[in-house]
Formats: structure tokens, C-alpha cells, sequence
């Protein structure tokens, strides 16, 4: 390890998330241009999330009835759940053209003050990443959203001064993944908020049988019930595993997406029952049968998978945590029954384990 040029280590790395990355939630650009074509274009053609979707569909027909720009609107939850999609049927509905930046993309105050004065009345400008915006477009989002101004500075250093330019109303659709992050003051900003939260598995049922359809495959009420069960709760997931079975259909099946299909390419993938895939499964299998359920620290758990601790705790641990196999405690991570359940162990007795 230690001669290794750090080329090759990134390398390394890139191969094992490529490998791996079957069912993290997040997309890249290739994934992207498939996921367009997937995506559902007016609300009610959006699965699930019925209290956000009521909510928003309130706002919506109110403002198109009063003809103005309705209220900015956060999007928060995890990648994956519905959010840039939401943003581009929010525009749809109100027949407004939409506007789309992000919170990394702006990398100056200046960036952003181009944006807004370049708006037009009742456009929608979706900032993805919103928590990701630097603090001086931060204090000038504000003004804008509030008063509907922004002010261009003119000149350099002592002789600079700022011209306040009057901007059409718009609208803001923000989407942030930690709505924790945002400042109050930006949140305060927002006449909705709406959270996104993981879906059903029979709502990922209908995300898949639609998605079929859109890609004119033959899917099984049984197969999808089978990729949905492994989906994380995750529709992007879903999708993408849909992508999967029909390549192995049509390779090494005879074209239909059936239950035997979709169990058999999900094997290909070491994708596993519960959606777990071989990093999961290598960190619970490491926690179980190298340290007999913790608690281990996440350095040494990461040693012993052969990855970076980061690695670990971003991408394999959350779904871990929140489906109840691994725990946090102060002294490092444990096993819980769930994990020793899924690998078929049996935990050692309650008295030589330390549950916090
Ligand atoms: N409620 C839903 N109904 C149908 N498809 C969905 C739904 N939510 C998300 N998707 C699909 O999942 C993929 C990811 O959605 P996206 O809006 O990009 O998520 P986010 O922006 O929250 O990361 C898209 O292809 C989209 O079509
Ligand atoms: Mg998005």
C-alpha cells in the first residue's frame, strides 16, 4: 500500500465505487441522461409523497389562479427521492420555463447577481445544492427572494457602489439533502418547505411498472415487487436496478422481466435481499465475525473491509443505521440482531455483548 502512487489509489477507488455503486443514491452524468427520460412530468404522474404533493399542489393552483409567482419553495430529503424532478413539474405546472443552477456552481456573489437580473417575470430558478452556496450569494439569495432586488456593484475597491436593480417576480425552488445546514434566515425565506421521505415498496412498485412502460419492457407485478424490496426506498435506485434485470433479460434471459430474472441479475449484481450490496455486507460481516458485534472504531472497521474510513461512513454506513442492523455508540459501532439475522449468525450470548 504504502509505494502506491496516489494515481493508483484513486484509481483503485474509482473501481471499487464503479464495482459498487449499484445502489448508492446519488447519480452521475450518464445516469442523468437515462433517469430524463424516466421522469414524471406533471404531479400527477409523481408516485407517492402524497402529503407533499397536496401541499403543492395547493400552492400551485392558488397562484395560478391569482396569476402570480407563487411562494419559494424548499425541497429537502435524501438523493434520490423526487427532488429536481419536483422542481422541473412545479415549473411545468405553472407554464413557466425553468432556471437551473446550483449551490457549487456559484462560486461568486457575482455569478449569482447575473442570474437573478437576467430572470424574467414568473420564471422558476432551481438552486440544487442550496446548502452548498457560498455566504455572500447566501446574503444576496436573500434580498432577492425578499424584496426582489439585487444589487449589482459597479467599480473596484474605494470606488465600488452598488445599484440596486429591481428584479420581476420569480420563484426559488431550492433542494437541499441537509436542510439542517441552511441558515434560518434562508430558510425563513420560504413560504414551503416540503420533505421527501423514503418510499414504500408499493410505491416503488408503481415507479417500476411505469418506468417499464416509458422503456417498453416486459416487468412482472412479481419482479417488480422483487427489484423493489431491494430498492433502499430509493426511486433513482429502483430505476437503475430495473436498467440491470433488463440488461441481464436480454443477454442471458429470453427478453421478459419476470421474478427469475430480476432474482437472477440481482445475484449477478451481489445485490442482496434487504438491498445490500458487497461493501454492506463486508462491513457487517467484518463487525460480526472479526470483532463479535463491536463496538468497533470506524478507523479499524474501515482497516479491516480494506477501505477508507470515509468511505465507510458515508456511503455503506446510513442505510445501515437506519435499517437497524448497525449502531453508533460512543465507544464505536455495533452489530444489532438485525445484522447477525441477515447474515445468518447467531449473536453470542446478550451478557458478552454491549448494546448502548
Ligand atoms: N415520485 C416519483 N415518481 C416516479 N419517479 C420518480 C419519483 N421520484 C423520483 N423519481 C425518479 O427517480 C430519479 C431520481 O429523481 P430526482 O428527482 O433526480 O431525485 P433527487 O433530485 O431528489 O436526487 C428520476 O429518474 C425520477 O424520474
Ligand atoms: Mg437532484
Amino acid at each position: 500500500m504504502a509505494e502506491r502512487h496516489e494515481e493508483d489509489l484513486d484509481e483503485l477507488v474509482t473501481e471499487r465505487f464503479a464495482a459498487q455503486s449499484l445502489v448508492r443514491p446519488d447519480a452521475d452524468a450518464v445516469e442523468r441522461a437515462a433517469e430524463a427520460a424516466l421522469r414524471p412530468r406533471s404531479l400527477d404522474e409523481f408516485v407517492g409523497q402524497r402529503v407533499v404533493r397536496d401541499q403543492l399542489s395547493l400552492v400551485l393552483q392558488a397562484a395560478r389562479r391569482r396569476g402570480r409567482a407563487p411562494d419559494h419553495v424548499l425541497l429537502s430529503g435524501p438523493p434520490g427521492l423526487g427532488k429536481t424532478t419536483l422542481a422541473m413539474i412545479i415549473a411545468a405546472e405553472l407554464g413557466a420555463s425553468l432556471r437551473v443552477t446550483s449551490g457549487p456552481a456559484i462560486q461568486h456573489a457575482g455569478d449569482l447577481a447575473a442570474v437573478l437580473s437576467s430572470l424574467e417575470e414568473g420564471e422558476v430558478l432551481f438552486l440544487d445544492e442550496i446548502h452548498r452556496l457560498a455566504r455572500p450569494a447566501e446574503e444576496l439569495l436573500y434580498v432577492a427572494m425578499e424584496d426582489f432586488r439585487v444589487d449589482v456593484v459597479v467599480g473596484k475597491g474605494a470606488g465600488a457602489s452598488a445599484i440596486p436593480l429591481a428584479l420581476p417576480p420569480f420563484t426559488v425552488v431550492g433542494a437541499t439533502t441537509r436542510a439542517g445546514l441552511l441558515p434560518a434566515p434562508l430558510r425563513d425565506r420560504f413560504g414551503f418547505t416540503g420533505h421527501l421521505d423514503f418510499y414504500a415498496d408499493d410505491e416503488l412498485e408503481r415507479v417500476l411498472l411505469r418506468s417499464a412502460g416509458l422503456l417498453d419492457v416486459p416487468l412482472t407485478h412479481q419482479a417488480a415487487h422483487e427489484i423493489a424490496s431491494r430498492s433502499r426506498g430509493t426511486p433513482r435506485i429502483a430505476n437503475r436496478l430495473l436498467r440491470r434485470v433488463r440488461d441481464w433479460a436480454e443477454v442471458r434471459g429470453d427478453g421478459s422481466l419476470d421474478l427469475a430474472a430480476a432474482r437472477a441479475a440481482l445475484e449477478v449484481y451481489e445485490v442482496d435481499r434487504r438491498g445490500l450490496d458487497r461493501l454492506d455486507r463486508s462491513v457487517l460481516e467484518a463487525l460480526c465475525r472479526r470483532f463479535g458485534g463491536g463496538p468497533v472504531g470506524l478507523t479499524t472497521l474501515a482497516v479491516a473491509v480494506g477501505e477508507e474510513p470515509e468511505t465507510v461512513e458515508t456511503v455503506a454506513e446510513p442505510f445501515l443505521v437506519r435499517e437497524g442492523l448497525v449502531g453508533r455508540t460512543p465507544r464505536g459501532r455495533v452489530a444489532l440482531p438485525a445484522a447477525w439475522a441477515h447474515l445468518g449468525l447467531t449473536p453470542p450470548s446478550e451478557t458478552g455483548t454491549l448494546f448502548a
